[in-house]
């Protein structure tokens, strides 16, 4: 389970100080899939990132199966973020020098899967990319590029997967294949945490949480001011 406990954060910049996330409790059950909407810059990469094991608040705390996450040694952490957890971003986040089975490899260089490039394979089988293995990411389409981002993801089969955005750029048809493998994961007892504008994701979801200038609003459903 994850407990967000009351979490703060304040990103300092030259020009002052600027509150992401303003006092959130959270909490997720295992196999959860949950949404997160909200408007742009109401907090839900910085959400996405704390609960990663990327980005440490300024106050709270991510608890997760009773770990709290920033209060682990940079290693610990990093070992735990490797072995838990997945993540997805909305730009990909591939290496453009490196081929797509490369590319899902590199997760693999902090644990210890006997073989990763047969996992790897295997998942870009699902993912519909055994023939695109050895394509650079710039010769893929942008639905390509982001099932190979989710193939990386799920390479040390995760238990929690954040996807922040992973449709933002997909055509409709795409996107209906992306949200198919989040919720495939999450049949398969994966939790997963969506951050989206998606209408589709909705109906996919198990609940969803609004965010609205870094504060958790009402939950049950669409608020009208938004
Ligand atoms: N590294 C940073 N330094 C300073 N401010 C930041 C930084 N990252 C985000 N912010 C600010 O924090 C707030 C929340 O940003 P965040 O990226 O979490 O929003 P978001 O909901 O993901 O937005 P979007 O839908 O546009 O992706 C915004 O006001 C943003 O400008
Ligand atoms: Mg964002």
């Amino acid at each position: 389970m994850i407990v967000i406990e009351n979490i703060t954060k304040i990103y300092q910049t030259r020009r002052g100080s600027v509150t992401a996330l303003d006092g959130v409790r959270l909490e997720i059950n295992d196999g959860e899939f949950v949404a997160v909407q909200g408007p742009s810059g109401s907090g839900k990469t910085t959400l996405l990132m704390t609960i990663a094991a990327m980005l440490r608040p300024s106050r709270g705390h991510v608890i997760i199966d009773g770990h709290k996450l920033y209060q682990m040694s940079v290693g610990k952490r990093a070992r735990f973020r490797a072995r838990e957890i997945g993540f997805v971003f909305q730009m990909f986040h591939l290496i453009p020098y490196l081929t797509v089975i490369d590319n899902v490899l590199l997760a693999a260089g902090v644990t210890a899967d006997k073989n990763p490039t047969a996992r790897a394979m295997e998942l870009l089988n699902v993912l519909g990319l055994r023939d695109r293995a050895q394509h650079k990411p710039s010769a893929l389409s942008a639905g390509e590029k982001q099932r190979t981002a989710i193939a990386r993801a799920l390479l040390n089969n995760p238990t929690l997967l954040l996807a922040d955005e992973p449709t933002g750029n997909l055509d409709p048809a795409n996107a209906d294949v992306v949200l198919n493998h989040l919720s495939a994961f999450h049949k398969h007892g994966g939790t997963v945490i969506l951050a989206t504008h998606s209408r589709r994701a909705e109906q996919l979801v198990d609940r969803t949480v609004h965010l609205q200038n870094g504060v958790i609003g009402n939950s049950a459903g669409c608020s009208p001011s938004n």
